[in-house]
């Protein structure tokens, strides 16, 4: 929390208007049941909507790949994200895959399991990532994000 206070505070000073842990987001984000970044509406007086139609989450199953699916989540620029994927009872689902050419992104952990939800690297805007997750549940799983577009405005819920 200390640490966090810090950036924010650092942020405020410079008017940057950048927000968002610099290096991904901490694994209590998907922790969450609604994936809220709490720390950024503790610490940075942050305010989050729901997704109406600012993003857009699609998985698209990659033929004959023995179960690869591409995830993309597109929309309004945002700076931090975090998607997971869970199975239709909200369990935390692997596995992201964490090396591709052209990395936006880092695996996770969460509720102690590994590469179930990935993070953000950098705090650059983006309008649109790709993702690849490798499907160990039979086609049984739903995505999830949350995106942090900048210090004051998040969204959540994006299914
Ligand atoms: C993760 O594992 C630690 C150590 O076993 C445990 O204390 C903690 O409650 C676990 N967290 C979750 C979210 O399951
Ligand atoms: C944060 O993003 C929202 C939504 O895009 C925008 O309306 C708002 O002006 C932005 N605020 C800052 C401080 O950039």
């Amino acid at each position: 929390m200390n640490r966090m206070l810090v950036v924010c505070g650092v942020v405020t000073l410079l008017a940057v208007g950048s927000m968002t842990y610099p290096s991904g987001a901490p694994s209590q984000v998907c922790d969450d049941v609604s994936m809220t970044p709490t720390y950024h509406a503790q610490n940075c007086q942050a305010t989050g909507v729901n997704n109406d139609d600012q993003y857009i989450l699609t998985a698209e199953p990659v033929p004959g790949s023995n179960g690869r699916v591409k995830v993309t989540l597109t929309g309004d620029p945002f700076m931090g994200f975090v998607v997971r994927a869970t199975t239709p009872g909200e369990e935390n689902l692997g596995q992201f895959i964490a090396k591709e050419s052209n990395v936006e992104f880092q695996t996770m952990s969460c509720t102690n399991l590994t590469n179930v939800a990935v993070t953000h690297i950098d705090r650059k805007p983006k309008s649109s990532i790709t993702l690849m997750w490798n499907d160990q549940n039979n086609g049984n799983y739903i995505f999830q994000a949350t995106t942090v577009q900048n210090i004051t405005e998040y969204v959540i819920n994006i299914f």
